[in-house]
């Protein structure tokens, strides 16, 4: 069968999700919502998300009916778990979904595993894949598909909740300075926050070994930009994407490309650390700044969930 291609756009302005979703269009087929990835997201489409997000932050409720899948090829703890305590808040039905008891073992397509969900009555599947862009498969599907992260492409749920926290933190992403720190080449969240980031006005600058850059301008010198940087952002060293063995020790990673207590020292008053977590404690950040007052990680996974609140609600009404 032919998957045909995904052709992004956004709603026509008489749609009150408009925008908040790319859309997938097969020929022949009614335009379906997704959320896929960050490129070509509107600014204020995103800030729409960051307020619904907000709101469920200070407490309001909502109510969904219908059964959604978490389907994650790919270990995670934070984006599974919080999309499942967002449906869980939301009152949807969530059905379990475990790749190793599945007949994905059989060898089942991506494709025939979503028409499936689809054929049973599942109204939205968060994908998390190891393939980039897997979803150029499921071009013809009708269930709601939102991106938990594919391979080193994008991850648009932790793009949402960092610019969230950022936002949070000082009231405007326009003009706060954000430094992205580690194996840039290979992370799908530093790809998803470049272009949001740059496109809401922020300045981003990237630190990482060369070898590390990707299609990105780097360089290697984080003691440079340590002082005159607001948000601090570093990355977890992606061991399973590289191809090659490690460039660095971990104590020589630490000491080169690391946040060490040193150099959270040099840091401007207000400016906070994040990490998108898994953490290699030790590693790209030192095991005594994890949680020290600047650290926002933990605040970064408690607002994943209002932000994946959001996300499901706007996927889920915008099909009503
Ligand atoms: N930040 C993040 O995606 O974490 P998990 O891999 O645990 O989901």
């Amino acid at each position: 069968m032919d998957r045909g291609a995904v052709y992004p756009y956004f709603l026509t302005p008489s749609c009150p999700w408009e925008g908040v979703f790319l859309y997938s269009q097969r020929k022949g087929v009614s335009k379906l919502p997704n959320l896929l990835t960050m490129n070509n997201l509107e600014n204020d489409k995103i800030m729409n998300l960051l307020k619904r997000a907000e709101q469920f932050e200070k407490g309001e409720k909502a109510s969904l009916e219908g059964a959604v899948v978490n389907l994650f090829f790919e270990p995670s703890t934070r984006t599974k778990m919080s999309f499942e305590m967002a449906e869980h808040r939301l009152g949807l039905s969530v059905l379990p979904f475990e790749t190793a008891f599945s007949s994905i073992l059989k060898g089942e397509t991506l494709y025939d595993t979503v028409k499936t969900m689809e054929a049973i009555g599942v109204k939205a599947v968060i994908i998390r894949h190891e393939e980039e862009e897997y979803y150029q498969q499921l071009a013809g599907c009708k269930v709601a598909v939102i991106n938990g992260g594919d391979g080193s492409g994008q991850h648009p749920t932790q793009s949402l909740l960092d610019l969230y926290t950022i936002h949070q933190e000082f009231g405007r992403i326009d003009g706060i300075h954000v430094t992205i720190v580690g194996d840039i080449a290979h992370s799908r969240v530093a790809k998803s926050n470049a272009a949001a980031l740059k496109q809401l006005g922020a300045k981003v600058s990237f630190v990482c070994p060369e070898e590390w850059s990707g299609d990105y301008d780097t360089t290697d010198d984080l003691d440079a930009l340590i002082g005159e940087t607001d948000v601090v952002m570093m990355l977890r060293v992606q061991h399973e994407r590289h191809a090659v063995s490690a460039l660095f020790s971990k104590e020589r990673y630490h000491i080169k490309f690391g946040l060490t207590e040193a150099r959270e020292r040099k840091m401007k008053k207000d400016a906070i650390i994040m990490h998108p977590a898994p953490i290699n404690r030790g590693v790209e950040i030192a095991d005594s700044l994890v949680e020290c007052q600047r650290s926002r990680i933990f605040k970064q996974m408690e607002n994943g969930v209002f932000v994946r609140m959001a996300v499901l609600e706007y996927a889920m009404k915008g099909r009503e």
